[in-house]
């Protein structure tokens, strides 16, 4: 169940994971992981105000229910950039996979394949692309990047991308350094596994490394022209990644950007910063449908897919939530995940009429304020206590409460 690189201790499970919402996989994983490395994944910067209510302001917006719609069987298959997949889902580029498992992103990335959602690398990933391509073949892909300010490395990168059948760059521009992260300096947090990009040009591996140091390694300045020559030099299209308001949307746009991913990283970065879905109808208005948008951070509910959607995203994106899945299950835990959030997700297709991901962007969703918004339900085991198992409250022949599908 655990193997050990250099004393630091790797899941190497392959197996699907139990769970009634991803929320409580966090929990989970807290028991099992070292607390540094359980601490990088899960927080967020200063007060983690952003970290929280990238998930709660979710709640500023209603699903409208949908009656007499005649209709059943809601697909969730999409296509993206003339990629086809089976969810509008996609693995976010975190660092590092090695955190939760041996086989870092080879496994979440046969997790994304066998899930049918986009599954992305980062810069700062443990495994080569190759390897990753190798291990997946032409399922799809998209590659973070992290700017050098050596153009070098940079075009290193953008090959070894390429003809590993990478469908597209991300540039990150809202993590110039990194936001100050209280959990990593109380836990001394640095990079337990080697980084494959580091180990292969910069001549460090990236193993020991805090995070403070290996954004030093990264451009801090970077504009418009950058992205037309990151273009230019990959031959593919560019995403830009961190876009939070209608003008830089306009910019990213102006700079030749094919799309762009409204992110706030996650909460990693600016505390205080507003939440990614508030700001995604401004930015859906600017965009004007004339590139795709992605939509991360905090993202844990097929509901939060739902209203991405309905908003203006064309595909969601989930962090967090997938790496714990790696960990607790490997491939398969990530898999899981996806399943796991994109059930929920149809179901609220069946209860809005909606039978296509296309239709989803019509759905009729509100903004009407309620206070106290964010309260959990009553039944959740954080209010309640945790059920007890007995044989009593326990049902039998339950073939697929998930989806409340009926079968005939
Ligand atoms: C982070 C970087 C590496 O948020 O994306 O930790």
């Amino acid at each position: 169940m655990t193997v050990y690189y250099k004393g630091f201790p790797q899941s190497d499970r392959n197996e699907a994971i139990k769970m009634v919402n991803v929320d409580e996989l966090e929990d989970r994983v807290r028991k099992v992981m070292p607390e540094a490395a359980y601490y990088y994944i899960a927080s967020g910067s200063e007060n983690e105000w952003t970290w929280r209510n990238n998930t709660t302001a979710f709640n500023h917006f209603q699903i409208v229910p949908r009656s007499l719609t005649n209709m059943d069987s809601p697909s969730t298959a999409t296509q993206f950039m003339g990629m086809d997949l089976k969810k509008p889902i996609m693995i976010c580029p975190i660092a590092c996979h090695g955190i939760a498992h041996k086989d870092a992103e080879v496994a979440t990335a046969q997790g994304a394949k066998a899930a049918g959602a986009l599954f992305s690398s980062s810069t700062y990933a443990n495994k080569s692309v190759e390897d990753i391509a190798a291990a997946t073949g032409d399922s799809p892909k998209f590659f973070q990047l992290y700017l050098s300010k050596d153009w070098d490395f940079n075009k290193m990168v953008f090959d070894a991308v390429k003809s590993a059948g990478y469908k597209g760059i991300m540039l990150t521009v809202d993590a110039l350094v990194s936001g100050y992260r209280e959990a990593n300096l109380r836990t001394n947090f640095t990079f337990p596994v080697p980084l494959d990009f580091f180990t292969r040009y910069v001549g460090a591996e990236g193993e020991g490394m805090s995070v403070a140091q290996m954004y030093a390694n990264s451009a801090q300045k970077i504009g418009p022209a950058d992205v037309a020559k990151i273009k230019e030099m990959s031959g593919l299209p560019v995403f830009v990644k961190g876009i939070m308001n209608a003008e830089d949307a306009y910019m990213a746009i102006g700079a030749g950007a094919d799309g762009i991913v409204v992110s706030n990283h996650g909460g990693r970065e600016i505390d205080t910063a507003p939440a990614t879905i508030d700001m995604l109808p401004e930015i859906t208005a600017a965009v004007n449908g004339r590139v795709p948008i992605i939509l991360d951070s905090g993202v844990r509910r097929g509901s939060h897919v739902f209203k991405a959607l309905a908003l203006g995203a064309d595909l969601v994106g989930i962090g967090r939530p997938f790496l714990y899945g790696l960990a607790l299950g490997g491939a398969k835990g990530v898999e899981s995940v996806i399943n796991q959030i994109n059930n929920e997700f149809k179901i609220l297709m069946q209860l809005t009429g909606c039978k296509t991901v296309e239709d989803v962007k019509h759905a009729d969703i509100r903004q009407i304020n309620y206070t106290a918004d964010n309260l959990p339900s009553n039944t959740d085991p954080s209010v309640r206590r945790a059920y007890p198992v007995t044989k009593e409250n326990q049902m039998e022949g339950i073939q697929d409460a998930a989806t409340g599908a009926s079968k005939h």
